[in-house]
């Protein structure tokens, strides 16, 4: 985690253009913001609208073409893929839209794997977050055997359990039912009381997104003017995105 006052991601001028058939498609247009240490973000916006681009490149998955993004101080945007993804490995837990499980691993093997590469301890953190997502009884099932659902468990607990310092989630309750969904929703934000995790969660879903202190809202691969929400609880004021 970052030990000074600056913010945790600082993304100025993010420009993000694909090369199609059709030609040029520009996704994003021109997105600054800054997230501190320890707050709570909602990215919203329609299908299409570039939620998904922006948060992979906030890890630092893909380089935008142009702009600059910081995360913990350090310009992500003028590493080559490894110092992006050694610096991933440090600070950051990244949930995918589709999971991204390794197909011939289990369950506990794909929690293990992101510690074991980093060389750190790995059964004992894999089995208390397959735990907490409430998958301990399918810790050796591969994720072909495993429902859409506890699929997008396993992501959780797989980001979750390096402990980082920001927590990038696509839609992490995109495919599960309400009472799941809530429970997984308690764990984010238990984890962020206990941990000071820093998330920034991309959803369709108002319950999740109502938690969260802030929400950017993307129009078009525009940010629309940020809506400051006063979190005074746990369950704060939904503002209209
Ligand atoms: N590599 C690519 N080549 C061409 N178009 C792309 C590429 N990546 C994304 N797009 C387009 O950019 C737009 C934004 O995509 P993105 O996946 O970021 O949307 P999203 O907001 O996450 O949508 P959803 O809510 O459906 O997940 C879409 O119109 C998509 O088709
Ligand atoms: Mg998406």
């Amino acid at each position: 985690m970052n030990i000074d006052s600056s913010p945790l991601l600082d993304v100025s001028h993010l420009h993000h253009a694909v090369t199609t058939a059709d030609g040029p498609l520009v996704i994003l247009h021109d997105i600054s913001f800054t997230i501190n240490a320890a707050e709570t973000v909602a990215i919203t916006g329609s299908s299409g609208s570039g939620k998904s681009t922006l948060l992979g490149l906030l890890a630092g998955l893909d380089l935008p073409t142009r702009g600059e993004i910081r995360l913990a101080g350090q310009a992500l945007t003028a590493l080559d893929e490894d110092g992006r993804a050694a610096l991933r490995r440090r600070h950051v837990g990244f949930v995918f839209q589709n999971f991204q499980l390794l197909p011939h691993l289990t369950a506990l093997e794909n929690v293990m794997l992101p510690l074991e590469l980093a060389g750190r301890p790995a059964r004992e953190a894999a089995r208390h977050w397959l735990n907490r997502v409430g998958l301990s009884a399918r810790e050796q099932h591969t994720p072909r055997q495993l429902s859409g659902g506890e699929q997008q468990r396993v992501a959780i607990a797989r980001a979750f359990a390096g402990a980082p310092a920001l927590l990038l989630a696509d839609e992490p309750t995109g495919n599960l039912d309400s009472a799941t969904g809530a429970r997984i929703i308690d764990l984010l934000f238990d984890t962020h009381a206990d941990a000071g995790t820093t998330l920034v969660l991309v959803t369709h879903d108002d319950n999740l997104a109502s938690r969260c202190q802030r929400r950017l809202h993307l129009d078009g691969g525009h940010l629309l003017a940020p809506h400051a929400v006063t979190a005074t609880t746990s369950t704060a004021t939904q503002v209209a995105g």
